[in-house]
């Protein structure tokens, strides 16, 4: 079976080469999850710059960015306000907005992309930064669930490409999987995972399996709490209910949905199944995809499985 088969080894042999301190980063793609590592990038004392379409949604990206930072200052520096204004302020300071993608990788260290969740529109955006960005700048994707290795073969820079996987919310979510391919050298893996230590964050080594480790386990159980629902075994009410409180999660699995973005789980979900068409686990749910062409997309906008608060 294709899925399981799926690329998982990957050589070292270029070892004995030194990673590369990443000290300016472009983050293409400023949603949920591009402004989260925008913010957690400049907190660190990274340089950012922050691309998207438009300046409306930049605008919109650094308020959000602002909001989360306030937040995180309300507990950090609860005693400190001063201190807590200059934290904001120095963050801030480290992002810079721009529309022009060419012109923003000019001088990077790392472009690190978090658009939607479509291997075409990916591999589009990739091959067209090959072109521009210099020689030593390293390209990783933020991908939910498609292959590092297919959104890297639009590149010529197989060895400088890789996979750093965060999670939602990214200000408060410790981990960060560094998904390495067969062709991804030792330095670029090495400063992948050291940039990913920079942040502040814990990382974790993964081969370049759809789903890596931690969606691998969460996309399945979640649609499965779709099911469940679907046959009529327990409203979403209950289901989230007892996964918080019998299981211990934050968030019961339709919460947790609509704080992904129902979009996304369904852009997976086709991904997959459309890899593994037999597999049952990959099994397409009406609920999810009637939700989905409604434009329900959970917290995003306004509503998904349930109406935001
Ligand atoms: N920015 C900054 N601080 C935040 C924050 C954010 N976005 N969200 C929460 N906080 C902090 C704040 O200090 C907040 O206090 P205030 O409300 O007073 O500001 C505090 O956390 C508590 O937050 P909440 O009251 O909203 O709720 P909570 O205690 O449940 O914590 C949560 C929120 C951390 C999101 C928690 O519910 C949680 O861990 N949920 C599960 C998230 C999860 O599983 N994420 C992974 C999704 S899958 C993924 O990301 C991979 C993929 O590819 C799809
Ligand atoms: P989102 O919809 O919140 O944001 C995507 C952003 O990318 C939008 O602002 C959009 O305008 C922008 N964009 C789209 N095409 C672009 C392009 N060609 N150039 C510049 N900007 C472009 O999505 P998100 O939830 O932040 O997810 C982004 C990526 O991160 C996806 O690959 C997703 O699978 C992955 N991811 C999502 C989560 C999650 O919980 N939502 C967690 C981990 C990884």
């Amino acid at each position: 079976m294709a899925f399981f088969t799926h690329q998982v080894c990957r050589s070292f042999s270029s070892s004995a080469l030194r990673s590369v301190a990443i000290k300016h980063v472009v983050i293409i793609g400023g949603g949920q999850m591009g402004a989260g590592i925008a913010q957690v990038a400049a907190t660190t004392g990274h340089q950012v710059t922050l691309v998207d379409t438009s300046d409306t949604i930049l605008k919109k990206s650094v308020k959000g960015v602002e909001a989360s930072l306030k937040r995180v200052v309300k507990k950090k520096y609860a005693d400190k306000p001063e201190a807590g204004e200059a934290f904001i302020q120095k963050a801030l300071q480290n992002i810079s907005t721009s529309t022009d993608t060419a012109s923003a990788v000019q001088s990077t260290d790392l472009v690190l992309e978090a658009i939607v969740e479509n291997l075409q529109i990916k591999q589009d955006l990739f091959t067209g930064l090959d072109k521009v960005a210099p020689e030593h700048t390293i390209f990783a994707s933020n991908t939910s669930s498609l292959p590092i290795t297919d959104i890297a073969s639009a590149t010529t820079r197989l060895d400088r490409f890789g996979g750093l996987h965060f999670f939602n919310p990214v200000p408060m979510m410790k981990l960060v999987e560094v998904i390495g391919t067969s062709a991804t050298s030792q330095e670029t893996f090495d400063s992948l995972l050291n940039f990913g230590k920079a942040l502040g964050k814990t990382t974790v080594s993964c081969k370049d399996t759809p789903g890596f480790i931690v969606n691998r386990l969460l996309i399945p159980y979640m649609m499965e709490a779709i099911r469940l629902h679907e046959r009529g075994h327990g409203s979403k009410e209950d289901i989230d209910i007892a996964m918080k409180l019998g299981a211990g999660y934050p968030m019961g699995p339709f919460e947790l949905m609509d704080y992904v973005g129902l979009d996304t789980v369904k852009f997976i979900m086709d991904g997959w199944s459309k890899m593994d068409p037999n597999n049952p686990i990959f099994a397409q749910s009406e609920l999810l995809n009637k939700l989905a062409a409604e434009g329900k997309f959970g917290k995003k906008t306004g509503e998904g499985f349930y109406k935001s608060k």
